[in-house]
C-alpha cells in the first residue's frame, strides 16, 4: 500500500520517458507550438495523416498559439484518440518558466488519458526537460486521505516526451526530475493536514532523507533549552506537541567549504497563541510550516541531483497553541543570540522561531549566504498579492542573484527596503526589542525583527506569506500548496556549483 512507502520517496504518479520525433501509434498527443512557426515538422506530419483536421480545428477555434492557451480536437483520425494544440507564444519569447507552464498545460489537458505523448519539435534543447517538468508538476494531486473518488484524478500512467534528441532530453531530464520530487516532496508536506504533520512527524520525514546521502539531525526540547533557544521554545510552550529543530546537510563540494544555508518557518499550526486568530480561514495555518516545506524539498533535490555544493538546510517545527501553558502577551524571553524580546502580539511567532534558528546556523556554519523563507506576514499579502513573494537583503549581490533566479524560474521575488528608521519601530520599553511594529510596514518591521540575529552574514529574507497557497488553479498549476521557492533555490544554487 502507498502509504506504507517513505512518503519521501513517493513516486510520481506518471512515469516519464522519452523517444524520437515520431507520429505516435494511438492514444493522446500535445503539439506545443509558437505562434510564429511555419508548423512544419511534426505538426504537419500529423496534420496531413489526419487529412487536415489539425489545421482545419486551429483555423476553427481561432486558435492564436498564444502563450498558456490550448485547443483540444478530439479523435482527429489516424488512430489518434485527442491532440491538443498547445500555445507556446513567439519563439523568442519563451523562457523556462513558460516552457514549464506549457508542460503542464499539455499533460493536464491529456490527463484522462491513460498514454500520452508531448512533442516538444523545435524546442530549444535546454527547454525540453522543463516541459517535462511542467507535465509532472502540474498532474499532481494530493489523495492520500480520499477514500472515495480516487479515480477523479489523472490517469496518466505514461508519458512520453518526443524529442529530436532523446538521449540528450533524458539525460538533461535526471537533474530536472530531482527537482520535481523535491517540489512534489515539499507540496505533500505542505498539504498534510497539522494533525498529522506535527513537528516530530515532520522531524521524521526529514530523516527519511537520509537515504540520499543527507545528514539529518534533530534537536529536541533539552537539546534546544541547552542551546539557550528561549525565543523558539516561548512560543512552543502552548502546545502539547512537542517542538524540534532539524538540521539537513548535504556535503556535495568534495571539500569543506562554507556552505550555503537556507533557514525555514516551520509552524505546523498557527492558532495565533492567546492572540488568537479569528476563525474565518484559521484553517490556512496547517501551511504555516511552508518555508520548512521548501528547505526540505530544496536538500531532497539537491542530494538526488548530487549538486556541486555544500548546503545546510535548517527546519524551526513548532507549533503556535492556546492553553495554560501558553506564552501570554507581555513575557519577556531571552534568544540564544543572548537578545532579550518583549513579546507583545503571540501572533507573530515566526519571527521568534527564526531568530533562534538563524543564530544557530550563523554560528554554527558560518555560512557563505544564508536564505530564510517563511509564511511570516499578512501584510506582505496586502502589499504583492500571491505573484511575488517579498525579498529582503542586506546584500545587493545575493538579491540580485535571487532576483535572476526568480525571473528564469517563474517564481519571481520584489525587493522591499530595510533601513535604520524601521529597525528604530522595534524598541521596548523593558527589553532589547518587542516582536511587532505596529501596523505600518508589517512586513518590513518583521525583516528588520529578522536582521538583528543574522550578523553581518550575507542574508536574504522571502516572505511567502502569498505564494505558498494557491486558492485558484492557474494554466499548468493546480490549486493547493505551490511549493514556490524549491525551483527558484535550486536556479540559485546551481549558480554556485563548482564545475
Ligand atoms: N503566519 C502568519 C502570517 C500569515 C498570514 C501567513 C496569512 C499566511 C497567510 C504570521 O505568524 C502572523 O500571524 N503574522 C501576523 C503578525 C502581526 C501579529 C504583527 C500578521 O501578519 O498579522
Ligand atoms: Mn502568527
Ligand atoms: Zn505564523
Amino acid at each position: 500500500m502507498k502509504d506504507l512507502q517513505k512518503d519521501s520517496q513517493r513516486d510520481p504518479a506518471t512515469e516519464i520517458s522519452f523517444s524520437g520525433l515520431a507520429l505516435p501509434a494511438g492514444g493522446a498527443l500535445a503539439l506545443p507550438e509558437f505562434a510564429d512557426s511555419d508548423r512544419s515538422g511534426l505538426f504537419s506530419a500529423v496534420n496531413e495523416a489526419t487529412g487536415g483536421a489539425i489545421a482545419r480545428a486551429a483555423e476553427a477555434a481561432s486558435f492564436s498559439f498564444r502563450s498558456g492557451t490550448s485547443c483540444t480536437i478530439l479523435a482527429p483520425g489516424a488512430g489518434l484518440d485527442r491532440v491538443v494544440l498547445v500555445g507556446l507564444g513567439n519563439k523568442g519569447d519563451l523562457t523556462e518558466a513558460l516552457a514549464e507552464r506549457a508542460g503542464g498545460v499539455a499533460a493536464l489537458a491529456m490527463a484522462m488519458h491513460s498514454e500520452a505523448a508531448i512533442s516538444t519539435d523545435g524546442i530549444d534543447a535546454a527547454l525540453v526537460p522543463l516541459i517535462a517538468l511542467g507535465a509532472s508538476l502540474g498532474l499532481y494531486r494530493f489523495d492520500r486521505y480520499r477514500t472515495t473518488d480516487r479515480e477523479d484524478g489523472p490517469k496518466l500512467a505514461a508519458l512520453t516526451i518526443l524529442s529530436s534528441n532523446p538521449e540528450t532530453a533524458r539525460t538533461a531530464w535526471t537533474s530536472w526530475e530531482a527537482v520535481a520530487r523535491g517540489v512534489t516532496l515539499t507540496r505533500n508536506l505542505v498539504t498534510e493536514p497539522a494533525n498529522i504533520l506535527t513537528p516530530v512527524a515532520f522531524a521524521n520525514r526529514a530523516e527519511e532523507l537520509r537515504d540520499l546521502g543527507l545528514t539529518v539531525e534533530v534537536f529536541d526540547r533539552p537539546a534546544m533549552e541547552k542551546l539557550g533557544f528561549g525565543a523558539l521554545l516561548g512560543v512552543a510552550q502552548g502546545s502539547s506537541n512537542e517542538p524540534r529543530m532539524v538540521v539537513l546537510r548535504w556535503n556535495g563540494a568534495g571539500d569543506d567549504s562554507a556552505p550555503l544555508a537556507f533557514v525555514g518557518k516551520g509552524v505546523t499550526f498557527d492558532s495565533g497563541g492567546i492572540s488568537i486568530k479569528p476563525a474565518a480561514g484559521m484553517e490556512d495555518m496547517k501551511w504555516d510550516m511552508g518555508g520548512a516545506g521548501v528547505v526540505t524539498g530544496l536538500l531532497s533535490a539537491l542530494a538526488r541531483r548530487k549538486a556541486k555544493v555544500n548546503v545546510v538546510g535548517l527546519l524551526g517545527l513548532v507549533e503556535n497553541m492556546v492553553s495554560g501553558n501558553a506564552q501570554r502577551p507581555g513575557d519577556v524571553v531571552r534568544s540564544a543570540s543572548g537578545q532579550t524580546i518583549e513579546v507583545l502580539n503571540t501572533d507573530a511567532e515566526g519571527r521568534l522561531v527564526l531568530a533562534d534558528v538563524i543564530w544557530y546556523a550563523r554560528e554554527t556554519f558560518r555560512p557563505r549566504f544564508m536564505v530564510d523563507l517563511a509564511t511570516l506576514t499578512g501584510a506582505i499579502i496586502v502589499g504583492l498579492g500571491h505573484e511575488y513573494a517579498g525579498l529582503f537583503s542586506n546584500d545587493d549581490t545575493l538579491a540580485a542573484n535571487l532576483t535572476a533566479a526568480g525571473q528564469i524560474s517563474g517564481e519571481k521575488l520584489w525587493r522591499m527596503p530595510l533601513a535604520e528608521e524601521y529597525d528604530q519601530l522595534l524598541k521596548s520599553d523593558i527589553a532589547d526589542m518587542k516582536n511587532i511594529g505596529g501596523r505600518p510596514a508589517g512586513s518590513i518591521t518583521a525583516a528588520q525583527f529578522l536582521q538583528r540575529f543574522v550578523g553581518d552574514t550575507p542574508w536574504a529574507h522571502l516572505d511567502i506569506a502569498g505564494v505558498t497557497w494557491a486558492s485558484k488553479a492557474k494554466p499548468g498549476s493546480p490549486k493547493g500548496a505551490t511549493a514556490f521557492g524549491v525551483r527558484l533555490l535550486d536556479r540559485l544554487v546551481r549558480q554556485y556549483e563548482a564545475g
